[in-house]
């Protein structure tokens, strides 16, 4: 995520697809959705030398500290044995590997004692990325205490299928990809539990305080979300607007690109989130979206 350029991979795939660039998709009639759908299911089952490079699936547990907001290891660290842990878009699951690795002691991100039991996990992806080191994994912990669930995307899940968690992670998954981030968010905040928390981040975005650019000169930024007046008010005005939550945004400037991150706490259960619709939708690592607001009135309990 550090290094690589995203919108220029975004730009090779859609010529590696065999499609019209990128440009004159911009300049030209919108994009049409079923075609990009059809060109992000390409990407998410890209193996071998055609997963894209940007399509990045590996990353460790310390890159998701370093990426994540300040707080996501000590609330790792401070799961206990009958806790759980969900990483939405989890690619090969590594991050949650990590975590069952002997070697992680959560004494390093403060816990006072060692950790005798750990907590369970879910890792989700929408097609199957795991390696031997998996099933390894998996022999080692008691049954059911690390799973891999995978086939479809967050929204099709149902919380008596997946329970509920007391962390919720997302590391350019779900979030970044969804094209309906209001049905995520409710989603995620379904499987959370009260005082539970959801980290996640999103690069190239209009950031809270309105002080940065789009990273790529004469591209808007990656994801936006406008208002009726068609004004970008970025990831964070909107996540605010929801309900029962408690949301800290910190902006990563030195990032390439630049990310936001978002610390979003569970406060109670009746969770009421600003619905939006889907404006624009660019298949890529990850697609271009834009969302639009709907009146207040259509927000759904
Ligand atoms: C770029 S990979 C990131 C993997 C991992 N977080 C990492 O950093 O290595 C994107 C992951 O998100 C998953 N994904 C994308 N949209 C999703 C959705 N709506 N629900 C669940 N998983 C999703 C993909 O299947 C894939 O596993």
């Amino acid at each position: 995520m550090k290094s690589t350029s995203t919108r220029v991979i975004a730009l090779l795939l859609l010529q590696f697809l065999g499609a019209a660039s990128a440009l004159a998709q911009n300049t030209a009639s919108p994009p049409s959705l079923e075609a990009e759908r059809t060109k992000q299911e390409k990407i998410y089952h890209g193996r071998g030398e055609l997963r894209l490079e940007g399509y990045v699936i590996d990353r460790s547990l310390s890159a998701y500290v370093r990426a994540l907001p300040n707080g996501f290891a000590q609330s790792l660290a401070n799961l206990g044995p009958e806790e759980r842990w969900l990483d939405v878009g989890a690619g090969q699951g590594l991050a949650v590997l990590d975590y069952y690795a002997p070697e992680y002691d959560p004494r390093q991100a403060g816990r006072r004692e060692r950790q005798i039991k750990k907590a369970s996990a879910v890792a989700m992806s929408i097609e199957d990325r795991r390696t031997p080191r998996w099933q390894q994994t998996v022999d080692t912990v008691e049954p059911k205490q690390l799973q891999y669930v995978f086939g479809k995307s967050l929204r099709e899940y149902t919380v008596d299928e997946l329970g509920r968690f007391q962390l919720i992670t997302d590391v350019i998954g779900g979030f970044s990809y969804t094209e309906n981030l209001a049905l995520l968010m409710e989603k995620v905040l379904s499987l959370l539990s009260v005082n539970g928390t959801f980290y996640t981040v999103a690069q190239d975005v209009r950031n809270e305080a309105g002080s940065n650019k789009p990273h790529y000169a004469g591209e808007p930024f990656l994801s936006q979300i406008k208002n009726a007046a068609g004004e970008d008010i970025g990831i964070c005005a909107w996540l605010k607007k929801i309900s029962c939550i408690e949301v800290t945004c910190e902006y990563k400037g030195d990032w390439t690109p630049p990310l936001e991150t978002y610390k979003i706490r569970k406060t109670c259960n009746a969770v009421t989130v600003p619905q939006m619709k889907s404006e624009r939708f660019v298949a890529g690592t990850p697609p271009e979206r834009v969302f639009v607001l709907a009146s207040p009135a259509s927000a759904k309990p």
